[in-house]
């Protein structure tokens, strides 16, 4: 079996193809537009003789349409589009499997209600605020600098989490604590402070929307063993796919965007033993490959 498998195709179809119980650990990260905004009309009937409609007893009707709901229909639309894919996520994780699911404070709440009737309201382990401290600050409101990231295990008697292998942090007040406690560190709670990817770092793919991978690092070393399986099926830059292999986990990635394969296929390069389906990074990988593929105009979702 691959280190890694990099897969070009819809997620859902590649979700039907996996084994039950087969993934150790799941993190998505899905964007808010299904690219199926779809408008519905909203309409009224009045009672009128000369109307178009005939109803009950052949009393006349006429229609009035009052607007269009544009975004409850793409809201509704979301939810119709994640609900299956969460129900396979459910059915490959592994017993002691878990997923983490990351979005932002426009679906977190209604997300939680799926996961909830998906995986069950006693699954629920932990709502992971990230905050962050860039960009625009509004003065209309509170400015919004934070992503929340859903844990759930498939289930709650049985599922991995290994404290001991999370990084500690600092003490905010090293000197309260003494200097044994200070030099050791503090584990992280469900508040997590941390950058995005820096725009001139290493780890800057140019990829919208890509995630950095200390929240990923984080997430693997604590939920998952050496040598497991994580799948990422929304997977952008892959940048799961990194934290796994640098932390000895194979990995299964898949997204239906080329641009997010030809991503993949730069940041992959140097990981020997990846396994490419429906798609050749080779093109991709030569050292004088197009290095200017993302304009910062180009947007996937919700950033
Ligand atoms: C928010 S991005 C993920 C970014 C990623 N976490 C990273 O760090 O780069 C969501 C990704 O889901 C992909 N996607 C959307 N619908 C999909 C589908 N039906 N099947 C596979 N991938 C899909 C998009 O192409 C996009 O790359």
């Amino acid at each position: 079996m691959p280190t890694g498998t990099i897969i070009f195709a819809d997620n859902l179809e590649v979700l039907r193809s996996l084994e039950a119980e087969s993934i150790d650990l799941i993190y998505i990260d899905p964007p808010f537009n299904t690219g199926s905004t779809q408008r519905r009309l909203q309409l009224r009937t009045e009672s009128d003789p000369a109307g178009d409609r005939i109803g009950f007893g052949d009393r006349r009707y006429r229609t009035i349409v009052l607007g269009t709901m544009a975004y409850n229909d793409a809201f509704d639309d979301y939810l119709g589009f994640l609900t299956p894919r969460l129900e396979h996520a459910r059915r490959v994780l592994a017993p002691h499997g878990s997923l983490y699911l990351h979005c932002d404070y426009r679906e977190a709440h209604y997300i939680k209600i799926l996961l909830d009737r998906i995986f069950g309201h006693d699954a629920f382990i932990n709502e992971i605020i990230w905050a962050y401290d860039f960009g625009g600050r509004s003065r209309r409101r509170w400015p919004a600098k934070h992503d929340t990231i859903f844990f759930y295990a498939k289930d709650p008697q049985q599922y991995f989490f290994d404290s001991d292998a999370i990084e500690r942090i600092p003490y905010m007040a090293p000197d309260l604590v003494g200097p044994e406690k200070a030099a050791r560190g503090k584990l992280p709670t469900d508040v997590w402070w941390h950058t995005i990817v820096p725009t001139n770092s290493h780890e800057k793919t140019g990829y919208p929307t890509q995630k950095p991978l200390g929240i990923l690092r984080r997430i693997i070393q604590a939920s998952s063993r050496p040598g497991d399986c994580v799948l990422d099926f929304f997977a952008g830059s892959g940048t799961t796919g990194i934290a796994a292999w640098e932390l000895g986990r194979r990995f299964i990635l898949v997204d239906n965007n080329p641009l997010a394969l030809i991503a993949m296929a730069k940041r992959f390069a140097q990981v020997p033993d990846v396994e490419w389906v429906n798609f050749d990074p080779r093109p991709y990988q030569q050292e004088h490959a197009h290095p200017t593929l993302f304009s910062p105009q180009t947007s996937l979702d919700r950033e």
